[in-house]
């Protein structure tokens, strides 16, 4: 047996190379001040147009989604690479690129080729929230970015707004996440805007929906035309996370289909009501839930690389 205590530490930080863990110290010695300079960066961001922290958020979710956590969002289509821009869920939809541009070249300029995209979306994520009034929790980092992104996965495994409740599981499932997850994280939705084109059929159409709520939200959005008209997630205050996404749901007043699907007569019903009820419980299971959002199969150790340029692999 393997009793020579130098053979084990061997053997043990062989398999702690194997298996790299993400952690919240990761950049402690090699960039001390990545962390505030991401969080100044994101203040100012958000200073400066409050729905940018709602953009930012969801970046983190679109990436940790396809392929985990690996920056893969980020890549832009080259003649000879397809990223995942296109995709439905996300052309003409996700924004924050530039912020993500600005904040990478911050910290390139102190910190050479050492803090990851995936891990700037992570910080990012986390920024936003506080920015916007939400919980903090503490990201954990390590994550590296990747050299390939996934067209297809984006189509497939980010939810659609069309989605039934045993849909909106199982595509959390598929990631490791729970149902309870699931409703915790939807609540990001408290902030944000739709386009009129993911909602028109919801409001013109459903029977589930407050009357007077679906009469004003048409008001911007026409059963024809407008596509890309926006009205916020939260009608009440879409710039502050709180806990307002459950109050909307329990008066029949969420934007989307798949958002009135968690409070439609079904299993999830009582943890909504519970997060009206309750917006200490849901802000701290929030911070719970998306930490493990962020654990989704990062690239850590050797793998995947650091990228020099977040639109681009090296
Ligand atoms: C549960 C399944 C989910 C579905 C079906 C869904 C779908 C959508 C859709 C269709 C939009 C509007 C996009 C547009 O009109 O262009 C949106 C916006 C948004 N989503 Fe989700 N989403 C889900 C979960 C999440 C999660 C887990 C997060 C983050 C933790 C998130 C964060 C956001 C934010 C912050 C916005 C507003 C973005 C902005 O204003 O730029 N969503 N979502
Ligand atoms: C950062 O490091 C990479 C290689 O690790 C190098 O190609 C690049 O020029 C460096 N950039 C700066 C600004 O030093
Ligand atoms: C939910 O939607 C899926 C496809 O998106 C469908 O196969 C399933 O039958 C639907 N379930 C219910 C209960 O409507
Ligand atoms: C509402 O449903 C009807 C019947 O299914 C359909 O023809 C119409 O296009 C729908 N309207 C919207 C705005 O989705």
């Amino acid at each position: 047996m393997a009793s020579s205590p130098l053979l084990m530490a061997l053997l043990l930080a062989l398999a702690a190379v194997a298996s790299a863990q993400l952690s919240p110290t990761f950049y402690a010695t090699s960039c001390p001040n990545a962390l505030s300079t991401i969080k100044a960066a994101v203040q100012s961001a958000v200073a400066n147009e409050k729905r940018m922290g709602a953009s930012l958020l969801r970046l983190h979710f679109h990436d940790c989604f396809v392929q985990g956590c690996d920056g893969s969002v980020l890549l832009d289509d080259t003649s000879s690479f397809t990223g995942e821009k296109t995709a439905g869920p996300n052309q003409n939809s996700l924004r924050g690129f530039d912020v993500v541009d600005n904040i990478k070249k911050q910290v390139e300029a102190i910190c050479n080729q050492t803090v990851s995209c995936a891990d700037i979306l992570a910080v990012a994520a986390r920024d936003s929230v506080v920015a916007l009034g939400g919980p903090t929790w503490t990201v954990k980092l390590g994550r590296r970015d990747s050299t390939t992104a996934s067209l297809s996965q984006a189509n497939s495994d980010i939810p659609s707004p069309a989605s039934n409740l045993s849909a909106l599981i199982s595509s959390f499932s598929k990631k490791g996440l729970s149902t309870t997850d699931m409703v915790t994280l939807s609540g990001a939705h408290t902030i944000g805007q739709a386009r009129c084109t993911v909602f028109r059929s919801r409001i013109y159409n459903e029977t589930n929906i407050d009357a007077s709520f679906a009469s004003s939200v048409k008001s911007n959005c026409p059963s024809t035309g407008g596509d890309n008209n926006l009205s916020p997630l939260d009608l009440q205050t879409p710039t502050t996370f709180d806990n307002d996404y459950y109050n909307n749901l329990v008066n029949k007043k969420g934007l989307m289909h798949s958002d009135q699907q968690l409070f439609n007569g079904g299993s999830t019903d009582s943890q909504v009501s519970s997060y009206n009820s309750n917006p200490s419980k849901f802000a701290s299971d929030f911070a719970v839930a998306i930490v493990k959002m962020g654990d989704i199969s990062p690239l850590t150790g050797t793998q995947g690389q650091i990228r020099l340029n977040c639109r681009k692999t090296n």
